[in-house]
């Protein structure tokens, strides 16, 4: 374990679904905790929720990191030792709708936070990417190396080329990073202080699942029943956002030891088990009590039939595992909706 104490860690996109769970689990480690954020997905209430959670207010700068001036004046400003990057837009249908958004929103973020610290010499870099940059794999569970395919929609695609930016940057300079690739996040904080806030109609299954189960939407649509799985319907890896929070941390502490030499890396982030659509349903209906409207429909199309983690590698290297299960991920959304429900 590194003295966290008196590490500023610059967490971008902090107000966002992950960005604050990690936030959270930094505080509660000793960390101090910076927030760069635009509002585009998110609102500045979600600083007192952080603030509710561990009885600390983070440092808040709204602005947005395609501002090149305002980016390097920050890191002037303050001594920051490490930064998680998670801002980003994250949608994957609308990255097919408006792919110059998404390539100028997300890679020239990213460009313009590296050149900040490359001038101002903070030199550690923990970087959200996504499973996302495996497409279909051949086979399961996807370890690191399995092969990166061409990705299926823009977003996808800036998780990949963000990956290479990385790569070749750390490689002549004296910033290490690490990315990691997640599974597919679900839940939130136990306390219910924090939580995912989609904007709209969620695209995303469990936001779907509670606001149904709340009677927001009238009931859920099971996008596929033709797969080749066991029930037809299409597996994904689901970690609690309490675990993939902390992952961070790991990765984190993992960059700061002493003698830490490799300049770029990549990890996995999930659970290793794999659920089908239907599965978490019943794990829903039997976390929570509720019974769930769903119908059968047609594939979406874009989706892979199946995608679950080999996570070997962040379990030995970084010495975290998982530790959370579906039903409490899917308790805790719920309770989180209803949280919702009250305001
Ligand atoms: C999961 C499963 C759907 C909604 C995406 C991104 C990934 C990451 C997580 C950002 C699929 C099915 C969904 C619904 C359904 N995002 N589904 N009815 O597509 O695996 O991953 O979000 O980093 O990069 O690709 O997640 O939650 O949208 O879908 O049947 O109303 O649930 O078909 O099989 P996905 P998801």
């Amino acid at each position: 374990m590194t003295n966290s104490k008196n590490k500023n860690i610059l967490v971008t996109g902090g107000l966002g679904f992950i960005g604050s769970h990690t936030a959270v689990e930094l505080q509660q480690s000793g960390y101090e905790v910076y927030i760069i954020d635009n509002l585009s997905n998110s609102s500045i209430e979600v600083a007192d929720g952080i603030a509710r959670t561990t009885g600390k207010k983070p440092v808040v700068e709204i602005f947005d990191l395609l501002d090149s001036v305002a980016v390097t004046d920050f890191f002037r400003r303050h001594s920051i030792d490490g930064v998680i990057h998670f801002a980003a837009s994250k949608a994957v249908g609308e990255s097919v709708q408006k792919p110059l958004h998404y390539y100028r929103n997300n890679l020239v973020s990213l460009i313009n936070v590296l050149e900040a610290m490359r001038e101002t010499g903070t030199k550690h870099f923990i970087f959200s990417s996504s499973c996302t940059v495996y497409g279909q794999a051949d086979k399961m569970p996807i370890s690191e190396d399995t092969p990166v395919k061409p990705a299926e929609s823009p977003y996808g695609n800036t998780k990949k080329i963000s990956e290479d930016i990385l790569r070749d940057t750390c490689a002549v300079t004296t910033i290490k990073s690490i990315a990691l690739r997640y599974f597919n996040p679900i839940g939130a904080h136990p306390e219910a202080h924090i939580g995912e806030l989609p904007l709209g109609v969620p695209q995303n299954l469990v936001p779907f699942i509670t606001q149904t189960a709340a009677g927001i939407r009238k009931e859920l649509s099971v996008f596929g029943t033709d797969y080749p799985t066991p029930d037809g319907t299409a597996i994904r890896d689901y970690i609690h956002v309490v675990d993939l929070a902390q992952a961070h941390i790991a990765a984190l502490e993992y960059l700061f030891r002493p003698g830490h030499t490799d300049s770029f890396d990549v990890f996995n982030v999930g659970t290793g088990k794999g659920n089908s659509v239907l599965e978490v349903i019943q794990a829903f209906e039997k976390a929570t009590g509720v019974k769930l409207p769903y119908k059968l429909t047609g594939r979406r199309p874009g989706d892979i039939a199946m995608a679950y983690a080999d996570t070997t590698k962040a379990n030995e290297v970084l010495g975290w595992k998982a530790k959370l299960s579906i039903e409490q991920a899917l308790y805790d959304a719920w309770k989180w909706q209803q949280k919702l429900l009250e305001e």
